[in-house]
């Protein structure tokens, strides 16, 4: 398991957006009163949207717009994978290295994003790119995986990782899902079962 500690150049204060404000107003609204603390993952994961990571200021922000004690907003903003901690590019790569992902090749996807984007976790000089490796992303059976905000993008090697990046560089919106043509989660070539679409559903 990963040691997960807030990164070591903060800013001075969390700005929020508009939309990020009016966002966590209306979470707290969602909840009984008194337990506005239940907006917690909500409203964090709106200021990842805005800005990409969690920064300590804005976990000031959102223990004192919830009423929550500062620690326990720390404790859900570092135990929870899916908030970046630091700084990142416009384009996030959170590449998937457990096993399944391992065995399928995330090497190769690695190596890509170290030869297109630099070392881990260091936004690329233009500000468009950062990558980390992250724990499994639940998409195994696609694997190797990429999730870029709330998309995945599946079944990668070196070749179709470095052709990602390529046209995000280009400004293109890459079509998510499997790189190999593959339909949802079905194996290679097609479905096997279930594809007599007249049995069933009649009753
Ligand atoms: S191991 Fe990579 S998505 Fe599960």
């Amino acid at each position: 398991m990963s040691v997960r500690r807030l990164y070591h150049d903060q800013p001075a204060h969390f700005v929020p957006s508009g939309t990020t404000t009016a966002f966590a107003d209306l979470a707290v609204t969602r909840y009984p009163a008194g337990r506005q603390a239940s907006a917690v993952l909500p409203v964090l994961w709106k200021i990842h949207e805005q800005d990409g990571w969690i920064c300590e200021p804005a976990i000031r922000w959102v223990a004192e717009r919830l009423s929550m004690p500062y620690i326990r907003v720390l404790e859900v903003a570092t135990f929870y994978t899916m908030f970046n901690l630091a700084p990142a590019g416009t384009h996030f790569l959170q590449v998937c290295t457990t096993t399944p992902c391992w065995l399928r090749g995330s090497d190769g996807v690695v190596s890509a994003c170290r030869e297109k984007i630099g070392p881990e976790g260091v936004v690329r000089a233009d500000g468009k790119f950062s990558w980390i490796e992250v724990e499994c992303l639940g998409a195994c059976v696609n694997a190797p995986t990429i999730q870029l905000r709330s998309d995945f993008y599946e079944d990668l090697d070196h070749d179709k990782t470095v052709a990602l990046i390529e046209a995000l560089e280009r400004g293109e919106n890459p079509k998510p899902g499997s790189a190999i043509g593959r339909h949802s989660s079905e194996p290679l070539g097609g479905a096997t079962t279930l594809k007599d679409l007249s049995v069933g559903g009649d009753d």
